[in-house]
């Protein structure tokens, strides 16, 4: 079955075939259109991604039929991100997918976001199947998931206010540096020495206990106040940060952080007994995430698996994946389908 994803949550036009069957799947093609024009404002506009996906959509899509030298014809069905995400965004995804299915008379179906996420490292790495525990973080959302089979999904905790990446652009743009913040913030960080500034990993505390929210809940907003105050402090006589203090600054912010996950991420390995972790979302980009982890578990058997830097980011050929997931359980949208901003991800429990 090949299946056509399309992903337009937040500022990537993305489109993708993907060919396979419920259990296996391959990319043939995948196309990713970065909306740079954001950077102008440091932040996503959610009006002007919109009108973007508008005009990338179609030759989006059609590059992607081109490089996997297929027509429209050949596509089985349609997968598209309906949540979450900006609103306006989704819905040119959404209408357009609905409006494509209903022309071939191919089913459609809706993905969660997220659930793309969790299987963006499968296309690439064999073992990355459930089960495992999974660490999902990105610039929206940050959880960790205990996933037992595709489908169903143990939420352990999440962060209470801040996503890993939102930290991560926040402390980019207190650091100068464009957005998104993430790439540029651990680029910084890898020109610095062992830094003069330290901040300890944010709720992450011995004494925390299983079955208290704070054992798997994270929180990063206080720890990037804690950078602010540092630049605060260093600039406080008008003058400006050095290159030095800069990257310094980085790399203390991206300790913690890691630090966090990585706690977070064994305890709940450990509560369940997994063999294996998955890391997802754009943060999972991030080599001195995927290192403290490998470094952590080196002793144990407990592999670390993450998508590559084009699968860890938003894209097509993970929605296409979940969505192939979704499909082969029989599953199909109607076309009362819509886009909404926020969802619970589908088999979703809590702890
Ligand atoms: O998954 P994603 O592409 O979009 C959302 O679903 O939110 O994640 C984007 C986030 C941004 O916050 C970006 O700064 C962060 O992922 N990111 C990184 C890295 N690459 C992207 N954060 C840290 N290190 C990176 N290398
Ligand atoms: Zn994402």
């Amino acid at each position: 079955m090949k299946v056509l994803g399309i992903e337009t949550s937040c500022d990537e036009t993305s489109a993708s075939i993907v060919e396979g069957d419920g259990d296996r799947a391959s990319i043939r093609s995948l196309v990713i259109l970065s909306q740079d024009v954001h950077r102008i404002f440091g932040g996503v506009v959610p009006e002007i991604a919109s009108r973007a996906h508008l005009t990338a959509l179609v030759p989006v899509v059609r590059q992607a039929l081109d490089d996997a030298s297929l027509a429209l014809a050949d596509v089985d069905a349609i997968a598209v991100t309906n949540a979450p995400g900006l609103v306006g965004a989704l819905l040119v995804g959404v209408s357009f997918a609905k409006a494509l299915a209903f022309a071939l008379d191919v089913p459609v179906i809706g993905v969660h976001h997220m659930e793309g996420h969790l299987f963006a490292a499968s296309l690439e790495v064999e073992d990355a199947v459930p089960p495992f525990t999974a660490l999902l973080v990105s610039g929206g959302h940050t959880m960790l998931v205990d996933v037992p089979q595709w489908g169903v999904y143990q939420v352990l905790g999440r962060t209470r206010d801040d996503a890993a990446g939102e930290a991560f652009d926040k402390v980019g743009k207190l650091l100068g540096l464009p957005y998104p913040g993430g790439p540029e913030v651990e680029r910084l960080a890898a020109t610095a020495g062992e830094p003069a500034v330290r901040y300890s990993p944010p709720m992450l505390r011995r004494d925390q206990q299983p079955g208290t929210s704070e054992y798997y809940d994270m929180s990063f907003s206080g720890l990037k106040t804690a950078v602010l105050n540092s630049v605060r402090e260093k600039t406080a006589n008008g003058r400006t940060l050095s290159d030095d203090e800069r990257s310094d600054l980085a790399r203390a912010f991206q300790d913690a952080l890691v630090g966090t996950l990585t706690g977070k991420t064994e305890r709940a390995v450990k509560a369940f007994g997994r063999t294996r972790v998955v890391i997802a979302g754009g943060v999972a980009a991030n080599r001195a995430l995927g290192d403290s982890l490998r470094r952590r578990f080196a002793a144990t058997g407990v592999s670390v698996m993450a998508p590559s830097n084009r699968l860890s980011t938003d894209n097509a050929a993970m929605i296409a994946r979940a969505g192939l997931y979704r499909l082969g359980r029989g599953e199909r949208s109607g076309f009362d389908l819509t886009a909404y901003s926020a969802q619970p991800l589908p088999g979703a429990t809590h702890a």
